[in-house]
């Protein structure tokens, strides 16, 4: 067995300290694309196996059983999977028909499911819940091999940067950017790209989770790239806001000097025992007053942030962890719970930074008209904006810069610092 696999089996049964309970982690099956006849979307195991395992398998179920130790169960590989798709998986552990004694032996005991379910296999609820924070415990602080795979995904991001950026200019289209920048990605050495890449010019850039159109850059617009490379399973997860000229307005260097500056006092802000709620809370702050500052709001930073006006222009968390795929295993430590205010809603994750945790810093500032112009917010927020200044911008677009962050026993290494910032 590989010997970081080893090490997280060992960590993870460490952290649980069971004595009788068994739990099992499945990793997943093929799902079909409804209506597509046996197309089945790209196959991920589900996280917590694959951090258990390192590998990617149908079907498969690792067990564990704190009087025998680990089992680990793996559908051999068939013909059909040799004809189809080839044989890129070789037979490893223990053949899956052997799965079903392993578990009859155990009838009886309290089982845990993590991963995916397991058909036929009913999971203890709490004890599902206790193994799974433990194991969140072992995932968080990233390993050497991790953090090596997330180093080489940020490098392959960074050829993709590189690529884009020299592209960029009115003209050329979102899908344009899209294949230079994924392009780049794979010449980088990436697997795959970590998710959909985002790429909005324009009004666009003022969607959250644009997927590129082939519509062109025109000058004067910003254009906002939200996209990362994936390998061996570790994700970078990059924003980066240009402008299609080549150069900002006033309007849009001021917003942009604006979020640069946010980001990088939330990046220094990445120390061991630091609440990942009060970066949030502090980029917040940061992006109230400098709104304030710009004459978009008005009144004081204590009074915009108690009624969560600075939520208006920046709606989403300032992050969350990254690492084995976009989103790592992040959450709430247990007994916090999920606030629904508008400036706290989108935040992913409620915990004190320790070393070895790997989030992502992502503040933006948005003009979005479905929330500039819902009547509702308009009354809720009348005296704290400056309406008539925000109904022209309306067409500014969206400014979010983000990276990747690696907190160290120290302090903190950015992994994505080698890709350039608009300046
Ligand atoms: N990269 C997209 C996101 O973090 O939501
Ligand atoms: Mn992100």
């Amino acid at each position: 067995m590989k010997t970081h696999v080893e090490r997280r089996q060992k960590a993870a049964a460490a952290q649980w300290n069971l004595k009788n309970e068994i739990v099992l982690i499945g990793a997943g099956d093929y799902i079909h694309v409804p209506g597509r006849a046996d197309m089945t979307y790209p196959f991920r195991s589900h996280s917590e196996y694959t951090y258990l395992t390192d590998r990617e398998r149908p079907g498969a179920v690792l067990a564990f059983d704190p009087q025998s130790g680990w089992a680990d169960f793996v559908p051999r590989v068939t013909q059909d999977e040799r004809v189809w798709i080839g044989a890129s998986v070789e037979d490893e552990g223990t053949a899956f028909e052997e799965f079903a004694a392993w578990l009859e032996k155990r009838k009886g005991r309290r089982v845990a499911v993590l991963g995916c379910p397991i058909a036929g296999i009913a999971s203890d609820a709490a004890l599902e819940a206790d193994v799974r924070e433990g194991l969140n415990v072992v995932r968080r602080p990233k390993d050497e091999v991790e953090l090596d795979r997330m180093r080489k995904a940020a490098d392959a991001s960074r050829v993709g940067y590189a690529g884009v950026q020299s592209v960029l200019k009115p003209g050329i289209t979102e899908r344009q950017a899209q294949i230079e920048l994924e392009a780049g990605f794979f010449r980088g050495g990436g697997d795959r790209t970590a998710y959909d890449s985002i790429v909005g010019g324009g009004t666009n850039s003022a969607v959250l989770h644009f997927a590129p159109s082939h519509r062109p850059f025109a000058a004067g617009e910003l254009i906002l790239i939200d996209a990362g490379a994936e390998v061996g399973c570790y994700a970078s997860d990059v924003t980066r806001t240009y402008a299609a000229s080549g150069k900002f307005t006033l309007e849009q260097a001021d917003i942009y000097k604006l979020v640069l500056a946010t980001e990088e006092a939330a990046v220094k802000k990445c120390m061991p025992g630091t609440e990942y709620k009060t970066i949030h809370i502090g980029a917040s702050r940061q992006i109230a007053q400098g709104l304030l500052d710009l004459g978009i709001l008005k009144g004081n930073v204590d009074s915009l942030m108690e009624q969560d006006t600075q939520a208006l222009f920046f709606p989403h968390g300032v992050g969350h962890l990254v690492g084995l795929g976009v989103r790592d295993a992040g959450g709430y430590l247990p007994g916090r719970k999920r606030s629904e205010t508008p400036g706290l809603r989108f935040l992913r994750i409620d915990m004190p930074l320790l070393p070895g945790y790997t989030v992502t810093i992502e503040p933006g500032i948005y003009f979005i008209p479905a929330l500039l112009q819902d009547a509702e917010l308009r009354r809720k927020h009348r005296d704290n904006v400056n309406w008539d200044r925000v109904d022209k911008m309306l067409n500014f677009g969206g400014i979010r810069i983000e990276d990747n962050i690696h907190v160290t026993e120290t302090g903190y290494e950015n992994l994505t610092a080698a890709i350039p910032k608009a300046s």
